[in-house]
């Protein structure tokens, strides 16, 4: 069974076939950053524009890649939300259209799923159940994941996700739109331990997260120090960051008994909480699974493959052809399958 997979919700095209029983047949990605990078964030209407430009062109290179043709697809999975409703949209268009053109069923999938089962394509995939760590620019999120569609939301940031306290901390020290693996990098050259910076509700006693205060405390820090004092400043960001959700995580695994965490999401790519989550869990007698760095970010392959599964589990054939579509800008990740998302 071969599933496309197109992901639009954001600032990256991304397309990838996936076979269910040979895996993954081909990829390719076209990140924005360039495009977005001289306004300091992602420019929805300019967003969707250049998602048309690449969307077509992509897909074609992503079959030809894989010696594959339109005739031999089977469903096409894209991104119905949450994300940016025009950047959805096109997306959601061309699979819907394909999909038609074809007789196949398109499957509408939550970016979030995508993330959260992204590890399982890595090398030495995680088995059920396990808590989940997404770490995202728009989300940071504990869940336990009981099987592919069931998810329990165990806790969640109150505030900022992480990767948004990443990008606007990086704002706040004069570094280039996307801000986290910019921060990271200058991290490598300072003393995260020279600043005490606050660790927000790492002892609330729930699963909760807050990391709005963080910025804040960064900005007096500016004020008070300058520019000389950035690197170190970053360092000690990045290390109060790191230490709040692996102690949370470590918390999460207590409260459900289990012993596996899957951290999934663009932060995820960061080498320091990558570092402390392996070491901290492992005396824990806990294992923490990543997906390939290249699948830390959006792309089309989480997408496929949550496609893939959902065919695997509710049969091919009982998946509906065309019926129409929407798209689901703001779309909480349902706790089982089959539930309705909210209007748009
Ligand atoms: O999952 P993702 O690609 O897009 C969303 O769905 O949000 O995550 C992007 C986020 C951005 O906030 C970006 O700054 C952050 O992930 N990020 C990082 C690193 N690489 C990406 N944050 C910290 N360290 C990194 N190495
Ligand atoms: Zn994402």
């Amino acid at each position: 069974m071969l599933i496309l997979g197109i992901e639009t919700s954001c600032d990256e095209t991304g397309i990838a076939l996936y076979d269910n029983a040979l895996g993954l047949l081909g990829e390719a990605l076209h990140s924005q950053v360039a495009l977005h990078n001289e306004y300091g964030g992602v420019v929805p209407e300019l967003a969707s524009r250049d998602h048309i430009r690449r969307v077509v062109p992509l897909i074609r290179q992503t079959l030809n890649q894989a010696q594959r043709t339109l005739a031999d697809l089977d469903a096409v999975a894209y991104t119905a939300g949450p994300g940016l409703a025009g950047a959805l949209l096109v997306g959601a268009s061309v699979a819907e259209s394909l999909a038609m053109a074809l007789k196949i069923p398109a499957l509408p999938i939550h970016h979030l799923e995508g993330h959260l089962l992204s590890p399982l394509l890595g090398d030495n995939p995680p088995a059920f159940p396990f808590v989940a760590l997404l770490v995202s620019g728009g989300h940071t999120q504990f869940m336990s994941v009981e099987g592919a569609g069931q998810y329990r939301l165990l806790g969640e940031t109150v505030d900022d996700a992480a990767g948004e306290a990443f990008d606007k901390t990086a704002k706040l020290l004069g570094l280039p739109y996307p801000g986290g693996p910019a921060l990271a990098q200058l991290a490598t050259t300072g003393h995260p331990q020279r600043f005490a910076l606050p660790r927000p509700m790492q002892h609330s006693g729930d699963l909760n997260l807050s990391f709005s205060g963080l910025k804040t405390a960064v900005s007096l820090l500016i004020k008070t120090h300058g520019s000389a004092a950035h690197a170190d400043i970053a360092a000690s960001f990045e290390a109060a960051v790191v230490e709040v959700l692996c102690s949370k995580a470590l918390q999460a695994l207590r409260q459900t008994g289990l012993k596996q965490l899957v951290v999934a999401g663009g932060v995820g790519a960061n080498k320091q909480l990558r570092a402390a989550l392996t070491s901290q869990l492992a005396r824990h007698g806990a294992t923490v699974a990543f997906p390939p760095l290249h699948l830390c970010t959006d792309n089309g392959a989480m997408i496929a493959y949550a496609g893939a599964l959902r065919c695997l589990e509710q049969g091919i054939e009982a998946l509906p052809t065309h019926q129409g579509f929407a798209v689901y800008p703001r779309w909480p990740l349902a706790t089982t399958r089959g539930q309705t998302p909210p209007g748009v």
